[in-house]
């Protein structure tokens, strides 16, 4: 009787410790693969800076990446519900967030700028504030840009748009005065239309983390040490280094 007590108890023990992380040797990231430099499509694959610093981390903790594309939207459900094991999508560190999943340590800094054209009567941020300023922003839904944007200017003056992509061709068509979004996937927007230009203010600068579920301590606590030994010997550098030209 009392064997099999140890037993049953050991057996307890045992089923957290195997499902704690990364069922069947995998780490499954949830990402939104619109966000160039940091995840997008290179024909089917998804490339970028979190993609291969996620593969980098994988491999450190000795797990195949699988990387699963979904609305932004969906992210932090995702991780909070255990459907992925990490989300890496150029994720801002919100207090909101973190009542729902935990961050690991920050790996880089965004910064939301604003996007117009070039020939746009917005010339600053303090123009969006101006009294009787009534221009429209576009967002990509759910994220911090959406968040401050509704906040700072009202819903009416905030459209959503499921990705950056769909926002910026909302500007072009003229659909929104500007976007807000963050400055490196801007870059790149920018570079691919022509007519468009990035505003010197910024609306707010932050902090871009790994989303892991709040009960996966466990993996949490490898996520950090593979990313910092990932951070002090070169190997984040290098990948971004790959994606973003120096300036
Ligand atoms: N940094 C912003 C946020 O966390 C935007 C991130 C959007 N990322 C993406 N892969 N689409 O809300």
């Amino acid at each position: 009787m009392k064997k099999m007590l140890a037993i049953a108890l050991a057996l307890c023990l045992m089923i957290p410790a195997l499902t704690a992380f990364a069922a069947d040797g995998k780490l499954v990231m949830g990402t939104n693969a619109a966000f160039p430099p940091y995840e997008y499509y290179d024909g089917d694959k998804i490339v970028g800076i979190d993609a291969e610093a996620a593969a980098a981390i994988a491999e450190k903790l000795g797990l195949e990446l699988e990387i699963v594309d979904m609305d932004f939207s969906a992210i932090i459900n995702a991780v909070a519900s255990g459907k992925v094991d990490i989300g890496m999508a150029g994720m801002t560190v919100t207090d909101e967030r973190l009542q729902s999943v935990n961050f690991s340590d920050s790996y880089a800094t965004g910064v939301q700028v604003i996007i117009v054209k070039e020939d746009s009567p917005i010339a600053s941020l303090d123009d969006l504030y101006a009294e009787g300023a009534s221009y429209k922003i576009g967002v990509q839904e759910a994220t911090t840009g959406d968040i401050y944007c509704t906040d700072d200017f009202g819903e009416d003056a905030v459209l959503k748009y499921k990705t950056g992509p769909d926002a910026v061709l909302a500007l072009l068509s003229g659909k929104v005065d500007c976007v807000i979004i963050d400055n490196e996937p801007a870059k790149a927007f920018v570079a691919d239309n022509e007519g468009l230009k990035i505003l010197e203010t910024a609306y707010a600068v932050e902090e871009y983390a790994i989303a892991i579920a709040l009960d996966n301590v466990d993996l949490l606590e490898k996520i950090n040490d593979a990313l910092n030994e990932l951070m002090e010997d070169g190997t984040l550098d290098a990948i971004v280094a790959k994606y973003i030209s120096a300036k």
